[in-house]
């Protein structure tokens, strides 16, 4: 069951609030009945029309962006920079499913699927985030068993993670650090590093679940399989 106004909006038909409009104009009906009542809740099973018009609903796409650095993550940015929607052609209203930082690279979901979104943002749905950091410091064993068992940022503890030291250039002071953690609070992964007294100069995020950026270069982008669709929806349930 979900909202009328979010159900128009997500057919691609107008945007929400030009839905709500709409629906207070009544100009929408529901199983032939017009409804002037926002926020009423709908299944599938429902008949929605507009203007006494169908309302046809648009096909889902599921696209995996490499996303590369200096690129905003929304729909649309009011300093006028490039988002991510910009590199990917299509007339569907697609979305990011969360945020890369414009400084961050790596495989990001656009989708118009609203209920894979909400399942892929639940903060314990399962699906592991692994990204590659590389770091100002020699990380030290007590710093990196720090991280993965959980640290404190914004007055709440990060859940488990998994670490591994890929490079150190201890001359140098830089460790390449692997982390792999299931939740996608603001700014995470560097806040987490933060917290340890280390800044991150670089952030890679390489796999979503099992969707890794093989055979595409920053700023590429592929459809994901029907197959691989049905995959992800099975990792977060079975999660
Ligand atoms: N964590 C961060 O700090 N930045 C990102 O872009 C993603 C995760």
């Amino acid at each position: 069951m979900e909202r009328l106004q979010k159900v128009i909006a997500n057919s691609g038909y107008c945007s929400r609030r030009k839905a709500e409009e709409l629906i207070k104009e009544g100009k929408v009906t529901i199983n032939g009945e017009v409804v002037t009542e926002l926020g009423i809740k709908i299944s599938s099973k429902d008949v929605i029309e507009i203007d006494g018009i169908p309302l046809k609903k648009e096909e889902k796409e599921y696209i995996l962006l490499y996303k590369p650095r200096g690129v905003v993550t929304t729909t649309s940015d009011d300093k006028k920079r490039k988002t991510v929607i910009d590199l990917i052609t299509t007339d569907k209203r697609i979305y990011p499913v969360g945020r890369l930082d414009y400084d961050t690279t790596g495989a990001l979901i656009l989708t118009n699927d609203g209920e894979l979104t909400n399942l892929l943002m639940h903060p314990r749905n399962n699906i592991a985030k692994v990204y590659v950091a590389k770091v100002k410091g020699n990380l030290d064993k007590e710093s990196l068993r720090k991280l993965a068992e959980g640290v404190i940022f914004d007055g709440k503890k990060t859940f488990e993670a998994k670490v591994k030291l890929r490079k150190q250039d201890k001359k140098k002071q830089i460790s390449i650090v692997e982390l792999t953690i299931h939740e996608g609070r603001n700014h995470q992964v560097k806040k987490m590093f933060e917290t340890i007294g280390c800044k991150v100069m670089k952030l890679k995020r390489e796999r979503i679940a099992f969707l890794d950026l093989k055979g595409l270069k920053a700023g590429e982008y592929r459809y994901l399989t029907p197959k691989e669709v049905k995959k992800l929806y099975y990792e977060i349930k079975k999660g």
